[in-house]
């Protein structure tokens, strides 16, 4: 008999989770204005609202945190970094941030300036507006297949090159500061860019004269899906086939929380040593001196472990597995997915889930919440209250995709925990034709509404 898949660790320590009852629930709901970012934590069962920053250590970063260097200047743990994102990723220079919007704002206060555009896959919300917030546009040019929920297609974060060549075409050289393609895609579902593509996008970029930069919090992830479906990559190590994705890249900004696996940092990477030089001053103005920029010694080490920890295929293996897991458990009940299951997260199609709760009621808010009610499980909206409104016109904007997002923190719940988020959702799809009625908002606030805003029951 062949022998069923484990985790590929042993847990050390653990943290207790209170359940809770629904009438609990139904008042601490309430006093959070339906809004699951208002919960406490200790009100939530399995919390899934992201995978950033959530995920658990190992013991080799615990204890490489014991050895943390917290010099101002010249510390060894800006070092140790130094030299494991070199190893991985292959470029000389970076400069440690406290997490990966940081490192966006330093970037882009060096590169982007207004009138500029930005093309890319998806722009991760904060990418998108720090680009918007220098008066620049970010163009999406993500493949159309992206888009629709059902379609099978192993990399759906790639970029459409006839898309990014029309832009490329239509706007000048200088107003073009780069291409940024987010490794996985986390707005199209935590989809994959095939190496294919990205040697593809390097192309064309350099015929254009137009530097590459990869958005690269879970760039591990995407290693792992190029190994398991693009032909010629089943026999390479995740390390080589990093190595040969960021040799397709000219920078990087990381999110340090999601793929370094560890709770704070980020950091940008670069082979242009002017790029470093500019990039340095708005780092030291906004982050912190060039050695540590926003993170402790101590943090800095644990990056430098994490950074091996999760280029290793049986990590990965781990973790993919068990996304795929929830994935596939919600599929037999038939629950309306986005397909194929992404990395880090499985997305619900909340149209498909609640067909009479009105899109101006906010579909995929009502599911987030029932999800609540049901077991005290937290995921996140991706729909219209994220999408917020038109800055001219203020009309609520209403996106594609009306989504609940499952993100599954990092070495952090066990596949029990899975089948009880599977089961409290098919509770939910068994009474879906209950429910009808969806919120109103009582306040928001003018950007980035989803954070704060406060609804009520219609
Ligand atoms: N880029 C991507 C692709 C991300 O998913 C995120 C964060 C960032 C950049 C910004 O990094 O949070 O460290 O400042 N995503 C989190 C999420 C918040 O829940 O998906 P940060």
């Amino acid at each position: 008999m062949e022998l069923p898949f484990a985790e590929s660790y042993k847990i050390k320590m653990v943290e207790p989770v209170r359940r809770s009852t629904r009438e609990e629930r139904e008042i601490w709901i309430k006093e959070a204005s339906y809004n699951v970012f208002k919960l406490r934590s200790d009100q939530v069962y399995i919390d899934l609202l992201t995978d950033s920053g959530t995920g658990a250590m190992s013991d080799r970063q615990w204890s490489a945190m014991m050895l943390g260097d917290e010099s101002y200047a010249g510390a060894t743990s800006y070092f140790n970094l130094k030299e494991s994102i070199t190893t991985v990723m292959g470029f000389p220079y970076f400069i440690p941030t406290h997490q990966g919007r940081a490192a966006e704002n330093v970037l882009f206060s060096a590169l982007v300036k207004e009138g500029d555009v930005v093309p890319g896959n998806s722009h991760f919300d904060t990418t998108k507006g720090h680009i918007e917030f220098r008066r620049a546009k970010a163009i999406d040019c993500t493949i159309d297949e992206a888009f629709h929920t059902e379609l099978i297609h192993p990399f759906k974060g790639n970029i459409d090159l006839n898309k990014l060549e029309a832009v490329l075409k239509q706007y000048p050289k200088e107003k073009i500061p780069m291409i940024i393609v987010t490794v996985t895609c986390n707005s199209s579902g935590g989809q994959p860019v095939s190496m294919q593509n990205l040697r593809e996008v390097k192309a064309l970029a350099d015929r254009y004269g137009i530097p590459v930069c990869f958005d690269s919090a879970r760039f591990a992830e995407n290693a792992y899906f190029i190994k398991m479906r693009e032909e010629g990559y089943a026999g390479k190590t995740i390390k080589e086939i990093v190595k040969e994705m960021y040799s397709y890249a000219d920078m990087a900004t990381m999110s340090a929380k999601k793929d370094g696996i560890v709770n704070m940092g980020g950091f940008i990477a670069m082979n242009s040593e002017e790029i470093f030089r500019k990039a340095t001053v708005f780092n030291i103005m906004f982050e912190g001196y060039i050695t540590y920029g926003g993170m402790s010694g101590r943090d800095m080490n644990a990056l430098a472990v994490g950074l091996m920890e999760s280029t290793e295929f049986d990590y990965l293996e781990t973790r993919i597995k068990q996304v795929e897991y929830l994935g596939n458990r919600l599929i037999e009940f038939g629950i309306p997915i986005q397909r194929p299951v992404g990395g880090h997260a499985v997305f619900i199609d909340a149209s498909r889930f609640l067909t009479k709760v009105p899109r101006e009621q906010f579909i995929a808010w009502v599911l987030t919440i029932e999800l609540y009610l049901e077991a005290g499980i937290r995921g996140v909206e991706i729909g219209t209250l994220l999408a917020d409104r038109d800055p001219e016109t203020r009309e609520n904007r209403y996106p594609a995709l009306e989504m609940i997002r499952l993100a599954i923190p990092r070495r952090v719940y066990t596949n029990n925990h899975m089948d009880v988020i599977a089961v409290a959702m098919k509770n939910v799809w068994d009474r879906r034709d209950q429910i009808s009625t969806g919120y109103r908002i009582r306040y928001e606030a003018p950007i980035m509404r989803h954070f704060t805003v406060e609804m009520e029951k219609i």
